[in-house]
């Protein structure tokens, strides 16, 4: 089911017309559906059901405290990875004890403040990390929780920049590695083991990596156990895609199916780290084109919305279907031409649809066939994961406003940024 559809020819976030939102808070601007997201984390929570289970909201895909205090209200805990991200979710209402904390580079700062917020884990992803962090919790007389981000050198198959699994990424612990530094681990004074974790990568659009990864985290599981190491808990992370385009990834129930299959029989706890398949198509990013511009091979819609907003497709290639929120007949072809700029004129064409960064890469999609004229709002879809969080303020362009749909109302859930507040923290010398 998708939350976004045309109802005759206007395209509505359930039954309201994006164009109405887009003329009421301006472009660009996030909006996301809240029915599509307690949709999707109910879809998780029933399907894990049948055993003791923690889902884990991977923060970075959508931080906005609306959101975050919706999850947390469904029940959710939360997987961070900086101080920034935990502060924001205690603000939004989440509960630390839900908490568990990746990353490669955690500071001693963030420890003392996950540290004494109590978080339910440490996911360590090195010897040295794991060692400082028995310092700084022995430091304020803590006891850290910690599971070892292990690499279980699998091919997600999915985009270079998000795959994570593999032994040549930067992440997690080498797999020959990880039950020597357990052992160290269970022997630190200021260190309790009590779990595992992995994470192979994003946008994964098959089962299979996930179970060849759970499979190695069990073997090692295994391991441990020989060594009087006995886990609480399995983290098997993120990464299960959507669709953009024609992709066609797992149901949720098919993703739980295969994981709950590995686990049979197993008695440790299960925490899933889901970031993306709980946001991404429940957001979309309004725009208005500003110009249509006949150039000297291709026709372009230059759109108030650019790489800042969305960086997908500058960074990764990613593909976002671009669809009008008001749906207009093509004009005929042989209706007198203005450059592919005609006023009122729709010509069918295709068109570049790029934002006004300076930057050949700022582009939102390429060779998109739309009947578009000047002063038309369009909607990037599946924009609700990696999207506003990755946001920036390159070109002195302010972030945003995003808007949250529920039960028929639309609500300012981040004000557009002003000018005044790009600059506010700079001094002239
Ligand atoms: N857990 C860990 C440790 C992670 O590093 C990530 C994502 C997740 C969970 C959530 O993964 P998800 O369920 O969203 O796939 N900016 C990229 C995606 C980067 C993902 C980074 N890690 C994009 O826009 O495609």
């Amino acid at each position: 089911t998708s939350y976004f559809s045309y109802q005759q020819d206007q395209l509505c976030v359930e039954t309201m017309p994006l164009a109405e939102l887009a003329k009421r808070f301006g472009t660009p601007c996030y909006v996301y559906s809240q029915v599509a997201l307690a949709d999707g984390y109910r879809e998780f929570a029933e399907a894990f059901k049948s055993r003791e289970h923690l889902i884990c909201y991977a923060v970075k895909a959508n931080p906005s405290l609306a959101i975050l205090n919706l999850f947390a209200r469904l029940g959710a805990g939360f997987d961070i990875v900086s101080g920034g991200e935990l502060q924001r979710v205690l603000a939004a209402g989440g509960a630390a004890n839900k908490v568990v904390f990746s990353g490669v580079g955690k500071t001693v700062a963030e420890m003392k403040l996950a540290l004494e917020a109590e978080i339910l884990c440490f996911n360590v992803e090195s010897a040295a990390e794991l060692e400082r962090l028995n310092e700084v919790a022995g430091s304020l007389g803590k006891i850290a929780p910690i599971s070892l981000r292990v690499n279980p050198n699998v091919d997600a198959k999915t985009h270079p920049y998000i795959s994570t699994g593999l032994k040549k990424n930067k992440f997690g612990v080498a797999y020959d590695e990880a039950r020597a530094l357990y052992r160290r681990a269970a022997a630190m004074p200021h260190i309790r083991v009590t779990g595992m974790d992995c994470h192979i990568g994003s946008q994964l659009t098959e089962v299979s990596p996930f179970v060849a990864a759970a499979e190695k985290v069990l073997a090692l599981a295994d391991q441990l156990a020989e060594d009087g190491i006995v886990l609480e808990h399995l983290d098997l992370g993120g990464g299960l895609g959507i669709r953009y385009k024609d992709e066609t990834p797992p149901s949720v129930a098919e993703y739980a199916e295969a994981l709950l299959g590995a686990l049979a029989g197993r008695r440790e706890k299960l925490i899933v780290e889901p970031g993306r398949r709980l946001v991404g198509n429940a957001g979309v990013l309004l725009t208005t084109i500003e110009y249509l511009k006949q150039g000297e091979e291709k026709s372009f819609a230059l759109v108030d919305a650019a790489m800042n907003d969305l960086m997908r497709p500058a960074l990764y290639d990613a593909y976002h279907e671009i669809l009008p929120v008001i749906r207009f007949e093509p004009s005929p072809q042989s209706s007198p031409a203005s450059g592919g700029g005609g006023e009122r004129e729709r010509q069918l064409l295709n068109y570049e649809v790029v934002g006004p960064v300076c930057e050949t890469g700022d582009f939102i999609g390429h060779d998109r066939e739309l009947a578009v004229a000047a002063g038309d709002v369009l909607a990037v879809m599946s924009a609700g994961a990696y999207g506003m969080s990755m946001s920036s303020n390159y070109n002195t362009r302010p972030r945003a406003a995003e808007v949250l749909v529920r039960e028929g109302d639309a609500h300012l859930i981040r004000e557009r940024e002003t000018i005044r507040s790009l600059f506010a923290n700079e001094r002239v010398v």
